[in-house]
């Protein structure tokens, strides 16, 4: 068996042995195989797409190239959540100190910016001082000291993922059902938590653009986490434009840190509302889904979820006093914000254009190494369905050059849709698939 045949078959559209994609897997992960024949190997199976069998065998193989985390220390049920990827993303900033408010243990193992969406990680690395590398036993000591860590893929756990979701970001090769369900439900099998809730988003700035396709996803990371038995259930929610307000690293953490304080965006507040009681339920600490919603609010009025947000900043080295007075995050040098040339009512704001734009002022990679700037991005005014008059403010836009200042002020006027007819608000949970 040699890497060219392996690639020569899924070119030709021909399915995969579970030895050829185990092999390849050792083989990437060792070094062994080059960047260039992962890429080209990679791209045949964007195009091409994989069957079930050979989606599972990658997953497996995507799983078993590390470490697995051991969580049954903890002694309690671990669940654990992850999106596939949206714009203004800050759901687990605010979700899961709230879960681990009310008792939940989280051991949460993040992943970084991927396209043009964001990524967890990235956001927790601009609160200063913040660390999101540690080893497994001071993660898994985290957890029991103060009930949640929030890390980056750093540990030995699914290493495979760990170079395939780079090399997808690098080579235009995000988009595809079995290359999102292997890379998450590989970390999520690795990372030892029992049960799993998935945030499968879907539009404009998710990797799903339909809600057929985000549901052929979704039932397919299921069937994976049946196979690996762990119970797996999938809240399709709306990403057609973004989330919340803000869009840009320490911006959403900043507006999560508001959120945790009770200024809660509407759109928001459903998606971490939904998905925190599924976790709940998940976790057996509440069957009734309305109930467990109530609780995660009551944390919030109580400020016990903003509590556990310092605690878990604390805890991995970040300087609270940031979290305590959010003006203390370096700002961008240019901020400006752009007005309506006419009144309406907002149609639609394309996340993915938005998540671009927010890309290209420096927020996400364009290559791997890339270093990302924390404090630019977009903060918008308004969301689809509100009325906008002539004039007045759309978005804030935050630079650190005045040449992509200029470049995001004139393409944001391009994706914000304005029409004269009322237009009525989306709805944020489309379905909920176990
Ligand atoms: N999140 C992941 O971990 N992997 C993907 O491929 C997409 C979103």
């Amino acid at each position: 068996m040699n890497i060219l045949e392996i690639i020569e078959k899924k070119r030709d559209k021909k399915e995969l042995t579970k030895e050829e994609i185990e092999y390849f897997i050792e083989g990437y992960t060792s070094d062994k195989i080059a960047d260039y024949q992962a890429s080209a190997l990679i791209m045949a199976i964007y195009l091409n797409g994989m069957t079930k069998q050979e989606t599972t065998n990658l997953t497996i193989a995507m799983a078993n190239s590390g470490e697995k985390l051991d969580l049954s220390t903890l002694n309690e049920i671990i669940v654990d959540k992850h999106s596939t990827g949206g714009v203004g993303d800050k759901v687990s900033l605010i979700l899961l100190p709230l879960v681990a408010s009310l008792g939940i243990p989280v051991a949460k193992m993040s992943g970084r910016g991927l396209g043009f969406t964001g990524g967890t990680v990235d956001k927790l690395e601009s609160i200063p001082g913040y660390i999101t590398s540690i080893d497994i036993h001071n993660f898994i000591k985290n957890v029991e000291k103060i009930g949640i860590s929030m890390i980056s893929q750093t540990l030995n756990l699914a290493p495979a993922d760990k170079k395939i979701y780079s090399l997808r970001d690098s080579i235009s090769c995000v988009e595809s059902i079995p290359l999102i369900a292997s890379s998450i439900m590989s970390k999520k099998i690795a990372s030892g938590a029992q049960k799993i809730v998935l945030d499968v988003t879907c539009g404009a700035g998710a990797f799903m653009n339909s809600q057929d396709r985000a549901e052929e996803l979704a039932r397919e990371m299921i069937e994976i986490g049946k196979l690996a038995n762990k119970e797996t259930v999938c809240v399709l929610t709306n990403m057609d434009e973004p989330l919340g307000y803000a869009i840009g690293n320490s911006l959403e953490v900043i507006e999560a840190i508001q959120f945790l304080n009770g200024n809660m965006p509407e759109d928001l507040k459903e998606v971490v509302l939904e998905l925190g009681a599924y976790m709940i339920k998940l976790a057996d600490k509440g069957e009734n889904i309305e109930e467990n919603k109530s609780k995660m609010l009551k944390n919030i009025e109580n400020g016990k979820g903003f509590e556990k947000f310092l605690q878990l900043v604390e805890n991995q080295s970040g300087d609270i006093s940031y979290i305590k007075d959010t003006n203390q995050f370096p700002k961008a040098k240019y901020i400006e914000k752009v007005y309506s040339h006419i009144s309406g009512y907002i149609k639609s704001m394309d996340a993915k254009e938005i998540g671009k734009i927010v890309c290209d002022l420096g927020a996400g990679r364009i290559k791997k190494e890339d270093d990302i700037d924390d404090s630019v991005g977009v903060i918008l005014n308004k969301k689809v369905s509100d009325k906008v008059e002539n004039n007045e403010e759309l978005v804030t836009i935050y630079a650190n050059s005045q040449e992509k200042l200029n470049e995001a002020k004139a393409k944001i006027q391009e994706v914000i849709k304005i029409q004269k007819e009322k237009v009525s608000k989306p709805k944020m949970i489309l379905e909920v698939i176990d």
